[in-house]
């Protein structure tokens, strides 16, 4: 059987940005009273390391927004098996809270950001780009590290920032990753293939300037292509579901708030597991879980022989996280 290394937890669908291809206007929320609680998502954790978890994310929506992210964060910090704890954060209250996820066993964080041009920044977000600077700041100072910054690429939005990121990497020391625009939430979207920016050629135009890249790796980069560049000291990773996907031997699963487990971004494959793991017996979780892999791995053979296409992708990025 497949090993679970990997899973990513959504604590909520709400967020406090309004990134365009994220969130789009008179996007559904989930009721509060159906999300997982802390104590229900730690239950799954327990199981889970029995199938080889070992790497936690905890995503949103905007998961600072829920209260008391600090005590998830603890309780799965709890489990032996577990050897990485990491957030994807839009930073914007990360300066706030950074400290007490540090101390409550984090150990690295994610932050999202498309431009470092405050009016772009806000055109494609609706946020305080100086905000997320300074969240980025204080996890830099307390060692909430490696701090990766996710850029997703849009042709003709960011795209002419590429430079900038990498100055930006090294002055606040932190990797980047450009990320290839996925037609998550089809339609609602407005997703059209124009829009994305493929990396092929992002790298050519790195090692123009800074000289040629070196293979190199980071901390949980499962789907991103890693490379540093020696003249300054910057990891760079490419993330690219459609010019190259990478999801042979993918094993990573994702569970939403309300509690159903999400076996692939490319489809709306989903197995409710909130009864489950409310109701049921550590035998029976474990039994079920059971079951998850087994619609992985054939999930898994479906999208490779498709020719890894993006089926019915209704479900928003906002209830995903990435
Ligand atoms: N395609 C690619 N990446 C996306 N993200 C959100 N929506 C998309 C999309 N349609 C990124 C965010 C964030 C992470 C959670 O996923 O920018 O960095």
């Amino acid at each position: 059987m497949m090993k679970i290394s990997y899973l990513r937890i959504s604590i909520t669908d709400k967020c406090n940005l309004k990134c365009y291809y994220c969130r789009p206007d008179n996007s559904p929320f989930i009721y509060r009273s159906e999300y997982l609680t802390y104590e229900e998502i730690a239950k799954l954790v327990r199981v889970m390391v029995k199938f080889g978890l070992e790497k936690v994310r905890i995503t949103g929506g905007e998961p600072l927004v829920r209260p008391n992210l600090d005590e998830l964060i603890k309780l799965i910090s709890e489990i032996p098996q577990i050897k990485d704890i990491s957030i994807t954060t839009n930073g914007l209250t990360l300066s706030k809270y950074a400290e007490a996820l540090k101390k409550a066993g984090l150990n690295r964080v994610n932050i999202s950001l498309d431009s470092l041009i405050p009016e772009r920044f806000y055109q494609i977000t609706k946020g305080n780009l100086n905000d997320v600077l300074e969240g980025i700041k204080v996890s830099k100072e307390i060692g909430l590290e490696p701090i990766k910054v996710n850029i997703v690429a849009i042709k003709g939005v960011n795209d002419d920032e590429i430079l900038d990121f990498i100055e930006f990497a090294k002055e606040y020391g932190v990797e980047i990753r450009f990320i290839e625009m996925m037609p998550i939430g089809g339609e609602q979207i407005n997703w059209s293939l124009d829009k994305v920016r493929y990396l092929d050629n992002i790298k050519k135009k790195i090692e123009e300037v800074y000289g040629k890249l070196i293979p190199s790796f980071s901390i949980g980069s499962g789907a991103a292509k890693v490379f540093k560049i020696p003249k300054v000291n910057v990891k760079v990773g490419f993330i690219t579901p459609l010019s190259n996907p990478f999801c042979d031997g993918c094993s990573k699963l994702r569970l939403t708030a309300e509690g159903n487990i999400k076996l692939c971004l490319r489809t709306d494959e989903e197995i409710q597991a909130r009864d489950v793991i409310r109701k049921g017996s550590e035998k029976e979780l474990e039994e079920f879980v059971k079951k998850v892999v087994i619609l992985k791995e054939k999930s898994n053979q479906n999208i490779i022989s498709s020719g890894y296409q993006f089926s019915d992708c209704r479900r928003l990025m906002v209830s995903i996280g990435g």
